[in-house]
């Protein structure tokens, strides 16, 4: 299958998918390996063959799904959404959570492939934050549809090449060398939980603080399945909370509730309203049977 091959068939098959060409012009050639490894296997010529399989075969539309995830990814991948997040939105985060008698705030990674961004966001946190703001402890969640880069992130052990953006005193106390990969000490993997889900299908429970959707659903979907995942990722953030796009990405036209966050390129803020934490909202619930 050549590279003009490919580019029609996947043409025709990502809108059928609720996916966008767009978002895989640039790194299309990876995907075209894994289709074409899947051809192989099925023991077919062209790609022709394979659209006459997949229109005779709906089974084998969740074949070509799992060659489609780009799993790029890196520590602090885009710095100045990190300066941003340490400088301007965090603090701001941790203030309306203390002044609302909080002591925690929930962040979510969603598409957090090897585990890059959610540890990234641990580490902002445990070198940057935490010594301000001892009273809040940040809790992440970080999905991925993609088991393989789920196991890698359990297992916290990245090449060099990962880190090229941290800062060196970070490395030198979050990394043990092993074997010529860097491996996260256990204390520093302690705030991330992961789960495998898809962001199409599902989205986690209860509402988060920060919400990191980057270079996932508004570089690869379709318009109508990013408008209305944009939607609720604005219901599943907490008044005042913050989405954090990729450098690269825009909210769809008309998404309601979410302004710019000012001096944090990338964020979105949903408007204050009252914030108040769980914590206080179970202390003032009235007691079952009043
Ligand atoms: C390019 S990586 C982005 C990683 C990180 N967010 C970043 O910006 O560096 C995209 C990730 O999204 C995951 N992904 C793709 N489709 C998904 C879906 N429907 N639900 C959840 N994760 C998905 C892929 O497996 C991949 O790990």
């Amino acid at each position: 299958m050549n590279d003009r091959e490919c580019v029609a068939l996947l043409g025709w098959a990502l809108p059928r998918l609720g996916h966008r060409w767009e978002g895989y012009r640039r790194v299309r050639r990876r995907v075209c390996r894994r289709i074409a490894a899947r051809l192989r296997g099925l023991g077919l010529a062209d790609a022709a063959a394979y659209r006459r399989r997949l229109e005779a075969d709906p089974g084998e539309w969740a074949a070509l799904q799992a060659c489609l995830p780009v799993t790029v990814t890196r520590f602090c991948r885009d710095r100045e959404v990190f300066r941003a997040l340490a400088a301007v939105v965090l603090p701001a985060l941790a203030q309306a959570a203390l002044a609302a008698g909080g002591t925690a705030l929930r962040a979510w990674s969603a598409g957090c492939a090897n585990g890059e961004e959610p540890y990234s966001l641990g580490l902002l946190w445990r070198f940057g934050l935490q010594a301000r703001f001892p009273g809040i402890r940040l809790e992440i969640l970080a999905t991925d549809i993609d088991a393989q880069v789920l196991q890698r992130a359990g297992t916290a052990c990245y090449p060099e090449s990962s880190l090229r953006e941290l800062p060196g005193e970070w490395r030198q106390a979050a990394f043990s060398r092993q074997g010529g990969r860097y491996c996260l000490r256990p204390g520093y993997r302690a705030p991330v939980r992961f789960v495998r889900q898809d962001l199409a299908q599902e989205m986690p429970q209860g509402a988060f603080h920060l919400i990191l959707c980057r270079n996932l659903a508004f570089t690869y979907f379709s318009e109508p399945r990013q408008r209305r995942i944009a939607s609720q990722l604005a219901e599943r953030l907490a008044p005042g909370g913050c989405l954090v796009l990729g450098s690269h990405e825009r909210l769809p036209r008309g998404t309601a509730g979410l302004q710019p966050w000012p001096g944090a390129r990338h964020c979105y803020r949903k408007a204050p309203g009252v914030w108040q934490s769980e914590q206080r909202r179970r202390e003032m619930r009235p007691p079952i049977g009043e």
